[in-house]
């Protein structure tokens, strides 16, 4: 049957075909099982067992532009904004370095406040005084700060699509296009960088046929990493009675990106864990590799509100991490000794 064939062939590394990801998309629930262990299994035979753990900084949560769908959208004025300073943002580095993590994901709204030269002074100072892989994601900026933060250390960085359908972008995100997203992420790539993209799933107006243009998107761009959450609607937002995402969808999607890009990393996206309590092993069973835990200083964290009910507000690290440990356990996973460098054959760095 054509789920099978579809299954099969896209498991065998043919080229990702459109007919073959819509047809898996909209597998039934009953072939759910099939399609989450075909993941799995490429999850296995591809990047291995070990899960990678990157902390996340959300250092600003000002933002420039105004997405229809996000909570740090400038004209959202009942989020009260926050920036850390520089010394909190090493602070919270430290912490992550102490608590074990070899890589900080370091996050914010597009926030002019913090200069070029300011971030590449915190990225510095962490790589000389931490182990650590040092992750930005900053949004869209100009090759020439791209290089500048590329030059002082950063080793990563995370720039999702979100979706791949130009018009729905363009409605999605007024301030900017699908193209300047995709030079953004070519530059990046030109530069060394370890790159990652994603989407959000459920997106009002998206169909099966704009999440297939998305895996075949990541695949052209030959992404490093992908983070696919669900869509959540934001009360604060344009988008606020739009119905969410669905976790079978979301699922689906994850599912299918470990089968088109079998050596990315994916995260269980914190999204995905707000949708539903067993989000994070329920990734992890079926294509994800990679958990992200908070280490937002607490006073700040439950203003970075991108949806509502975020699942990470008040998770302490600490606690976060024996949860983690405590369920990797139970699967059966270790956790990762190494910095959980981008996996394909051909890096250089
Ligand atoms: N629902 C789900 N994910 C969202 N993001 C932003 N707003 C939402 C939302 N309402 C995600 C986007 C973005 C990141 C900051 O958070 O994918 O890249
Ligand atoms: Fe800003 Fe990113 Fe939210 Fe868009 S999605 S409003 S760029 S933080």
């Amino acid at each position: 049957d054509s789920f099978k064939d579809a299954l099969h062939s896209l498991s065998a590394g043919l080229p990702p075909n459109e007919e073959y990801i819509v047809a898996l998309l909209s597998a039934g629930t009953e072939q759910m099982p099939e399609l989450l262990s075909a993941a799995d299994r490429m999850r296995r035979r591809e990047v291995g067992e070990a899960v990678h753990l990157r902390a996340i900084i959300e250092f600003s949560n000002f933002c420039r532009k105004n997405c229809l769908y996000c909570g740090l959208r400038r004209d959202n004025r009942s989020l009260p904004r926050y920036r850390l300073t520089e010394q909190q943002i090493l602070d919270a580095a430290g912490e992550a370095a102490v608590l074990g993590f070899r890589t900080v994901v370091l996050q914010s709204g597009e926030d002019p406040y913090y200069r070029p030269a300011d971030i590449a002074r915190v990225v510095e100072k962490i790589k000389s005084s931490c182990d650590l892989a040092v992750t930005l994601s900053l949004g869209e900026h100009s090759r020439q700060t791209y290089k500048i933060w590329r030059e002082a250390g950063a080793d990563r960085y995370l720039l999702k699509q979100e979706t791949a359908d130009e018009r729905l972008f363009k409605y999605l995100k007024p301030d900017t296009s699908l193209s300047k997203r995709v030079q953004c992420l070519c530059w990046l790539k030109e530069l060394g960088y370890q790159t990652g993209s994603g989407n959000m799933v459920g997106l009002p107006g998206q169909s099966l046929h704009t999440l297939a243009q998305d895996i075949m998107l990541m695949q052209e761009l030959d992404v490093d990493m992908a983070g696919i959450g669900p869509f959540l609607p934001h009360p604060a937002t344009p988008l606020k009675d739009a119905a969410p995402g669905g976790l079978e969808l979301t699922l689906k999607t994850l599912a299918l990106t470990r089968i088109c890009l079998p050596q990315a990393h994916l995260p269980a996206t914190t999204a995905l864990c707000t949708l539903t309590t067993d989000g994070r092993r329920m990734a992890l069973s079926g294509g994800a590799n990679v958990i992200m835990p908070n280490l937002t200083p607490p006073a700040v964290r439950s203003k970075y509100l991108i949806y509502p009910q975020k699942a990470d507000i008040s998770e302490k690290p600490a606690v976060a991490l024996a949860e983690i440990t405590a369920l990797l356990a139970e699967m059966g996973r270790p956790l990762a000794s190494g910095p959980g460098h981008a996996t394909k054959t051909n890096r250089k760095s």
